[in-house]
């Protein structure tokens, strides 16, 4: 069962995998086994030895303290064996706790961040007063460190899992016959009927019997579990990538249902605790969120700053200035797709504590940053498996456009105009789709036969288009690849432009279409080949060696057509290039440390 609940949390990203488990005849040492590599490496290496466990843990590894080696997975022991733990998150003191161990005579078998734990857990449990349980030793434990965690530990003699959560998600699931942790629902589904959301600061032992916890600490309610279970299944597709590119029309479709008004003229995006009209009067609204997510927050802030008067400025979560744009009169919005990224995660406290109010734009049901926020909306993308975001990229402007028309004050002429063209948004990305020509694959053998490409765009929208395309083909191409302003290129970077250097430029009509042209001739003329990608058939076409011909929609949703055909990019010249791209090397799906 721990085997199966790995295997349906693999789309996070790991690169090593353990497991441990207490027989009812209670041998000790514990049974452990760990290994680098995949989860079905584990089940080789393992061979049927923990058939009929009584009580197990298994753990995936994403390595942040020590190489990736079978000794550095999880779980890690005690000296006799006879106590074990897996730990997600980071210990920051564990030097200190390190050496504080040596002195006690242990001796670390391992360059992790988490061995430290186990031993002194071993050293609580061997001096504690008498009348102390497992659980007190924990506790003392879980006192000493500092920094983030969810740990879920075992011990010989012990019926239970002692678990504890501070910084990375952790929740219970309760079956007719088990009771489970884990870091997020996906494995309770086919098992569990309900689940326990556990808070930070949380320190229980978990039985058979339900949850016990010390004298004065809350006890999570169990509520039923929700939503279903999707299988990471490809289907016809070869990767999951390639069908989650092809899942936007759906997508998008589902984020809009029931979002715009029956007549098609307002936008209604609800679950916000601010009220439109409260919303309108906060003096700044700041959007945090990283990698893909942050590029997508910067499209959203354009899109506030042009459809209402209220400033809006995106911040890379780990880099957010909370002191000085937070104050009770600002809004503060997590926008993630996991809803667990640490980073945004930490800005979104700091917000609060200088005061701001705090919502979010998830895609994950009641995941931590949902719940924190307790309010926002949800993207409503449908399980996102691989690695490379796409299908959420697209809903995350898609609902962010709708949160701006929502609060917007512009004419109703002109929302109505957007509004109309958003409503067509699913077909017209669903015939794009379809009637895409032989251009993706001609670009891609340029790439992979060139040196690095750069993206170029204009303006808030396309600048960040062309700087999400560079992420997705760095991230599953192993390319280095350059992301631009047009304007900026002769500030510097057009010194990297020789003889067929591809230069990928987003020129949709609208009011920057002049100045891109401007661009590409600069580097056109400087021996660069285009791969230009637009809806104008106009005379910018001619500088086009690869046209890349989007549908045609309102100025505004350029993004949505733009994001198609650079994901598209990313990902053949990714499979071309040998990458694994559902699972490419180094990367999580969900990062839960800092
Ligand atoms: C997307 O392709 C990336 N894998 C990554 O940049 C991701 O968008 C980022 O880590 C944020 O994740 P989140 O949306 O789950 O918060």
């Amino acid at each position: 069962m721990v085997l199966e609940g790995l295997r349906k949390l693999e789309y996070r990203g790991y690169d090593s995998a353990g497991l441990a488990a207490i027989f009812s005849e209670n041998k000790d040492p514990i049974e452990t086994e760990r290994t680098t590599g995949f989860v079905s490496d584990l089940v080789l290496k393992a061979n049927g030895r923990f058939d009929g466990a009584k009580i197990s843990i298994g753990h995936t590894r994403w390595a942040t303290h020590g190489g990736v080696t079978d000794y550095n997975a999880h779980p890690h022991s005690s000296e006799d064996g006879k106590i074990t733990i897996v730990h997600n998150g980071i210990i920051e003191n564990s030097m200190e706790l390190s050496s504080k161990i040596s002195k006690l005579g242990f001796s670390l078998s391992s360059e992790t961040d988490t061995e430290v734990i186990v031993h002194l857990l071993d050293y609580e449990l061997k001096t504690q007063a008498d009348g102390k349980n497992h659980l007190d030793a924990f506790c003392s434990v879980i006192s000493q460190l500092e920094g983030s965690w969810a740990i879920a530990a075992m011990a010989t003699g012990l019926d239970g899992i002692l678990i504890s959560r501070k910084g990375a998600p952790l929740v219970i699931g309760r079956g007719q016959d088990n009771i489970s942790v884990s870091s997020d629902v996906q494995p309770f589904y086919g098992a569990c009927s309900e689940v326990a959301y556990m808070k930070d600061g949380d320190n229980f032992l978990l039985t058979r019997e339900g949850i016990i916890s010390q004298l004065d600490a809350v006890i999570p309610e169990f509520e039923i579990l929700q939503g279903v279970y999707d299988e990471a299944d490809p289907g016809n597709f070869p990767h999951m990538m390639l069908k989650e590119i092809h899942d936007q029309p759906t997508s998008l479709s589902n984020a809009l249902s029931g979002r715009i008004s029956s007549d098609g003229i307002n936008a209604q995006l609800s679950g916000f605790e601010l009220s439109p009209e409260q919303i309108r009067k906060v003096e700044r609204i700041n959007l945090v969120a990283c990698g893909t997510a942050y590029y997508a927050s910067e499209i959203i802030c354009s899109y506030i700053r042009r459809l209402t008067n209220i400033r809006a400025e995106a911040f890379i979560a780990s880099e957010f200035p909370a002191k000085s744009v937070c104050s009770p009169n600002t809004l503060t919005i997590g926008v993630s797709q996991s809803g667990e990224t640490k980073d945004t995660l930490d800005a979104l406290f700091l917000a609060k504590k200088f005061g701001s109010k705090i919502s979010s734009l998830c895609n994950v049901i009641g995941s931590t940053i949902s719940r924190l926020t307790g309010n926002g909306a949800y993207l409503h993308a449908g399980p996102e498996f691989a690695v490379a975001s796409s299908k959420v990229f697209t809903n995350m402007i898609a609902v962010g456009l709708l949160f701006a028309l929502t609060i917007s004050d512009i004419s109703q002429k002109e929302k109505k105009n957007i509004i109309k063209e958003l409503r067509k948004l699913p077909n017209i990305i669903s015939s794009q789709l379809m009637d895409m020509d032989d251009s993706i694959s001609l670009a891609t053998e340029l790439i992979t036969n060139s040196e690095p490409p750069i993206f170029i765009g204009r303006g808030a929208l396309s600048s960040y288009v062309a700087k999400e395309g560079a992420l997705k083909m760095m991230e599953i191409s192993y390319i280095p690849c350059l992301s631009v302003p047009g304007g900026e290129l002769k500030h510097g970077p057009i010194a990297l432009i020789s003889e067929g250097s591809p230069v990928i430029a987003i020129a949709p009509t609208d009011s920057n279409l002049s100045l891109m042209e401007s661009s590409i001739r600069e580097c056109k003329s400087r021996g660069a080949k285009i791969i230009l990608i637009t809806d104008n058939e106009g005379p910018v076409t001619e500088l086009a060696d690869i046209l890349i011909q989007t549908n045609n929609t309102h100025p505004e949703l350029s993004p949505f057509v733009n994001a198609i055909p650079i994901q598209l990019l990313a990902y053949y010249v990714g499979v071309e290039n040998g990458v694994n791209v559902d699972r490419p090397r180094n990367l999580a799906k969900s990062v839960t440390v800092v």
